[in-house]
Formats: C-alpha cells, sequence, structure tokens
C-alpha cells in the first residue's frame, strides 16, 4: 500500500475545514493592522535560503529539499516565509508605499527528524513588515500575535518569550566574547556544540543538552553588549509592551536558528505540547533586505505553526456542515427532473446532496439518513409527473408535497 511521505500528513476535511477556520480568523485581525495577504512559490532557487537564512543553520545544512531543476540549476522547497517574502519585496515592494505590510500562509518543507509537533512539511501563517526601523512596529507585531492567539481562546495558556541580538557592529565584538567564554568550557559542551563554537557559537546557547544549558547559563549576555542605538531600541519596546501591558519574559539564551535576526527576536510558547514549545517566532531582520540586494530596508516578522495550534486549539464548535437537503430521486425517469432541481437549489445558496443513480426507495432514503441532512426532497415517478416533490423533515417523518416552482421560491 503506498503511503505518505514519512513526516507528511493528509489533512482530511474536518482538518482542513480547522485550519481555514484559523486562516480566517488570522486574515480578520491581521487586515485591521493593515496587512494584506501575499502568496509567494512554494519552489524558490536554492540559493535564496542560503543567503537569507544563513549557511550554517540546520535549515541550510540538513534540512532543505533540495535538487536540480532540468537544467541542473539547484531548486529548494521553501523551509520558511520569510526569505521569499523579501525577494518579492525587493522584486515588486520597492516602489510602494512604506510601511509594507504582508501576511502569509500555506506549507513549508524541512527534512527533520517527525515527532509530535514537528513534522517534514508542516502550515505556517506568517506576516512581515518593511519599512519601519523603530521598536513601535516590533510591539505591534507582537501585540497582533497576541491578539490574534487570544481570539483563538489561547490568550492565557501562551508565554511571550523575548530578546536582543543587537546589531552586527555590537553583535561581532559579543560574538568574539561568547566564543572565548565557551572555549573555556568546551569539553563540556556537546560534539554539536563543540563544532558551533568556531562557526555559529550563538546557537550555543539554545542547545537544549543539560551539559550545554549549564555552560550557557553562565554565558555573557547579548543584552549587556549592546550598542547604544540597540539598548536603546530595547528599552523602547519594553515601554511600548509596557503600556500595552502584555506579559513577557526576558529570555537571553533565545538566539533562533535563522540568522539573519538583528535587535529584537521572540517566541511564543506553551507547557502544553511538550519538547515541540513554540507555536510563533519571529523578530526583526534589518539587514536582510540589503543582504539579498535590495535597497537597504528594516523589516520585523512573525510566523506561527498552525499544526502546533491547531493542536492546543482541539476540536472546535461547527465543522463540516451536513448538507441542508437530500435529494432522493428514485427511478430511472427522476435522476433529470431531480438533478435539475438539485442544481436550481445550490444556485439559489442551498447545500443539496443528491442520491445515488439506480437506489430503491429504501435504499435512497437510508442514503438520506447517513447524510445528516435535515430534509430530505423525494422524488418518485408519481412527483415526477406532477411536477412535484415530496418534502420530508427527518426527524418528525412529516411530509407534504410541493411544486418545484414553489420550491425554488
Ligand atoms: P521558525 O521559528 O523557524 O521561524 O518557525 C516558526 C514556527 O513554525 C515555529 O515556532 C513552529 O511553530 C513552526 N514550525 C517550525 N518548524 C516546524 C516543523 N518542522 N513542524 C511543525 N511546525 C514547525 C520562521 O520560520 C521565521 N520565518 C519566522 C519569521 C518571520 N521571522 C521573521 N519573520
Amino acid at each position: 500500500m503506498m503511503t505518505a511521505v514519512r513526516g507528511m500528513r493528509d489533512f482530511l476535511p474536518e482538518d482542513a475545514w480547522r485550519l481555514h477556520r484559523l486562516e480566517q480568523a488570522a486574515r480578520e485581525v491581521f487586515s485591521r493592522y493593515g496587512f494584506h495577504e501575499i502568496r509567494t512559490p512554494l519552489l524558490e532557487w536554492s540559493e535564496l535560503f542560503t543567503r537569507a537564512v544563513g549557511e550554517t543553520t540546520d535549515i541550510v545544512e540538513k534540512e532543505m529539499y533540495t535538487f536540480p531543476d532540468r537544467k541542473g540549476k539547484s531548486l529548494s522547497l521553501r523551509p520558511e516565509g520569510t526569505a521569499s517574502v523579501v525577494r518579492a519585496f525587493i522584486n515588486h515592494g520597492q516602489g510602494q508605499r512604506l510601511p509594507w505590510r504582508v501576511w502569509y500562509r500555506g506549507p513549508m518543507f524541512r527534512y527533520e527528524r517527525p515527532q509530535e509537533g514537528r513534522s517534514r512539511q508542516f502550515h505556517q501563517i506568517g506576516c512581515e513588515e518593511f519599512g519601519a526601523a523603530g521598536p513601535l512596529a516590533d510591539a505591534q507585531v507582537i501585540a497582533m500575535a497576541m491578539h490574534f492567539l487570544a481570539g483563538i481562546g489561547l490568550g492565557n495558556r501562551l508565554d511571550l518569550e523575548i530578546n536582543t541580538l543587537g546589531c552586527p557592529d555590537c553583535r561581532a565584538p559579543y560574538r568574539e566574547r561568547l566564543a572565548d567564554k565557551l572555549r573555556a568550557h568546551a569539553a563540556a559542551l556537546c560534539d554539536n556544540c563543540q563544532q558551533r563554537l568556531a562557526r555559529n557559537p550563538l546557537r550555543v546557547l539554545d542547545c537544549k543538552i543539560p551539559g550545554c544549558r549549564v555552560v550557557a547559563e553562565r554565558a555573557p549576555h547579548a543584552r549587556e553588549h549592546l550598542c547604544a542605538a540597540c539598548a536603546e531600541h530595547f528599552s523602547g519596546l519594553e515601554a511600548y509592551l509596557g503600556a500595552l501591558d502584555l506579559a513577557w519574559r526576558y529570555n537571553p539564551l533565545m538566539v533562533r536558528g535563522l540568522d539573519y535576526y538583528t535587535r529584537t527576536v521572540f517566541e511564543i510558547t506553551t507547557q502544553e505540547l511538550g519538547a515541540q514549545n513554540a507555536v510563533a517566532a519571529g523578530g526583526r531582520y534589518d539587514g536582510l533586505v540589503a543582504a539579498m540586494g535590495g535597497r537597504p530596508t528594516p523589516a520585523v516578522g512573525f510566523a506561527m505553526g498552525m499544526e502546533r495550534l491547531m493542536a492546543l486549539v482541539g476540536t472546535m464548535a461547527g465543522g463540516i456542515a451536513p448538507p441542508d437537503f437530500f435529494l432522493a430521486a428514485v427511478g430511472v425517469e427522476a435522476q433529470a427532473p431531480g438533478l435539475i432541481l438539485a442544481e436550481r437549489l445550490r444556485a439559489a445558496g442551498r447545500v443539496v446532496e443528491m442520491s445515488q443513480e439506480g437506489g430503491s426507495m429504501k435504499n435512497v432514503m437510508k442514503q438520506a439518513g447517513r447524510s445528516g441532512a435535515p430534509v430530505a426532497l423525494i422524488l418518485g415517478p408519481d412527483e415526477v409527473a406532477a411536477r412535484q416533490v415530496m418534502v420530508k423533515e427527518m426527524a418528525s417523518g412529516a411530509q407534504r408535497s410541493v411544486a418545484w416552482d414553489e420550491m425554488l421560491t
């Protein structure tokens, strides 16, 4: 039996309905903040991600689905949305009025080890704002994420964690200092972190392995080594979050797995999903547009993992509704008029399911019962001859004849 690819799952109609409900809720909230939807391709030149996400990140080193196209050019399935949106901004957005605010949704692909809450195809809803340099934009984007999450009932089940990573000016000396400190405890670090020491020492800070955590907890924090402008940005953000009364926690060990961040980074986490505890994450990336060849433009954004949100939200009221009517057509002569009647009712906005061809009265009524429709419209040879339909209330069994024309008014 052929199965789905490991780490990729089907969204059966009930799941797709829930995903859609969440996307709809996001659309409504995000539009109140001036964000509009953008759709970018699922496939991009591999180089886009190598350059934007960072060559030494796990995503680029180990997790991309990369393959040559028929001309031998390297393509990758998108592992995240920010790089594509930055490309689209450079390609089309730079002439537009700033700030340029967009949101997106859709599948992302990472070749990670699948486990609860982590899959190889997963869905994100994300948003990116270009052109606002101050901490007000960070505060507003964070507030928007929290607003959406509160609206889907998760308000008090989540924690907001924030850190600052500084800018290239203050990060370079901090990185050196951090690497020196970590090197002094290199023997206590896991193999992976020993490698990171030379290439990406900041990543050691968020390693989950206990030995590394002990070392990380005693390491210097980026916040203590910020330049004046970055320090001012962070205290500005603190003031705005305070003004909004948003509860948050400073997490000096959060560095994020993507290299493009500057200054603010944040994660929204839950204690209910085990190891994969981040439901949303993002931050500022003021250098990325220029690094990708655009005019220097500050930017900030975040993305949420929809499968994790769906797991937290659980069952949702509503779901896929049964049809308004089940059109039970009995006998050959009833099929074409039944088809026409069903089409007309649908054109009038009603949800209609029609019986399978060739069923007896008993059989089509069984189908009607299974459909969950509250009302069956029965069309047998007598009804066709009289241009009528028998309207049967399924719960009470009460029925009455109604003329076709009347049915449609
Ligand atoms: P990220 O932290 O890599 O950031 O992913 C954002 C969210 O996507 C995570 O917090 C998690 O909920 C979900 N996620 C990530 N990987 C998986 C997976 N394998 N399975 C299930 N869910 C997953 C980004 O992608 C950045 N582009 C966010 C951003 C936007 N930063 C600025 N703008």
